[in-house]
């Protein structure tokens, strides 16, 4: 029965206009931080996740679905068959293995692609105009994969990256200086993974230059207090993954903050995981790699790729990462 009655003038919206979707693929530890964070975060009008595991799946749908009483409305739907991802605007990939303590990421290569090769067609085929966020790891080998087998233009097929390593940076950054993160600016790009490069010229505390006041006060001490910094970013995921099994919160709270730039065209600058082809020097153009460089969001995905002024050792540190990737992907034979 009725328990309100319609105002004849109220026109009820037509499906579809305006109205958002993402798509998760993978519910896992990863996949349902980002979608809780999505939630709070009010970013979207239908969530949907897929799992290859139907029980937990649903169970992890409903559990969520019971909060309805404390968040904004949003429409939660999960399946195992990506049908249920037509008309994404997002998909967000994280299903696949994880690393278990000792692992590196790119341990992980061979069996996470052969699970793209089941994931990302139909995704592709479902929402030809989406775009596709990877989280999976390697994650910089992954997007190159998911770009290969969706077929989708590159501005579209975009990789977490070292968005999260960035964040960690800045954490610790922010800890010894005894100021908010949010007020450091500062980079982690290449690979997300051993290789990845610090930008030591970016970092700046409301605007002023870390580096160059350092050198003014000559405080070669300070150098080495960053240079720990630098090694405890790469040794971050290692540490959790050995104290709680895996990471989670910070790369929900991660990919929702992309996805807000990315849904909402907020022409963002964050450093995720991009085709690189003629952007960096050093790199042969003919040579497909995705790694991270600071990015402009929208809406219809990457935007822009900010010019970086990087000194010699930073230059050297980023085609080194390149190379690694490269390597990898040669062994692919894709
Ligand atoms: P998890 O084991 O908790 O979850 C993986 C999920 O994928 C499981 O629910 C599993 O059923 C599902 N899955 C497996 N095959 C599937 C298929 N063919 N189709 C659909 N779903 C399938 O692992 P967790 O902790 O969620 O990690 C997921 C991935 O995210 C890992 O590769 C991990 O390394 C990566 N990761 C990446 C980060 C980044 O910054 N890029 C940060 C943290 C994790
Ligand atoms: C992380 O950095 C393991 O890639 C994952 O948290």
């Amino acid at each position: 029965g009725a328990i309100f009655r319609p105002l004849p003038s109220a026109v009820p919206p037509s499906p579809n206009s305006n109205s958002t979707k993402i798509s998760v693929i993978g519910a896992g530890n990863v996949g349902m931080a980002i979608a809780q964070t999505i939630l709070t975060q009010d970013l979207v009008d239908e969530l949907a996740l897929v799992d290859a595991m139907p029980d937990k799946l649903r169970g992890e749908m409903l559990d969520l679905q019971h909060a309805a009483a404390f968040l904004p409305r949003t429409r939660i739907t999960a399946s195992t068959d990506y049908s249920i991802t037509a008309g994404s605007d997002l998909c967000v990939v994280t299903a696949g293995a994880r690393q278990i303590a000792g692992e590196s990421r790119l341990d992980l290569v061979q069996r996470n692609l052969a699970l793209f090769r089941e994931i990302v067609p139909p995704l592709a085929e479902h929402s030809p105009q989406c775009i596709i966020l990877v989280v999976s790891n390697p994650v910089d080998v992954l997007t190159y994969i998911a770009w290969k087998l969706s077929g989708f233009p590159s501005n579209r097929v975009i990789g977490s990256g070292t968005n999260l390593d960035s964040s960690r940076f800045r954490f610790l950054l922010a800890e010894h200086l005894e100021v908010n993160a949010q007020d450091v600016q500062a980079y982690m790009v290449g690979e997300h993974g051993d290789s990845s490069v610090a930008l030591w010229s970016s970092i700046s505390v409301a605007g002023v230059p870390l580096l160059g006041s350092l050198e003014k006060q000559q405080i070669a001490y300070e150098q080495e207090v960053l240079e720990r910094i630098r090694r405890a970013v790469v040794e971050s995921a290692y540490e959790v993954i050995r104290l709680k099994g895996y990471t989670s919160w910070a790369i929900g709270y991660s990919v929702a903050n992309l996805a807000r730039s990315l849904l909402r065209d907020q022409r963002r600058i964050h450093p995720v995981s991009i085709l690189v082809r003629d952007l960096l020097t050093g790199v042969p153009s003919d040579r497909d790699i995705f790694l991270s460089l600071p990015a402009l969001l929208g809406r219809s995905g990457v935007v822009g790729v900010t010019s970086l002024h990087l000194t010699d050792d930073e230059a050297a540190c980023l085609s080194r990462s390149a190379q690694t990737l490269w390597e990898i992907q040669q062994m692919l034979g894709l």
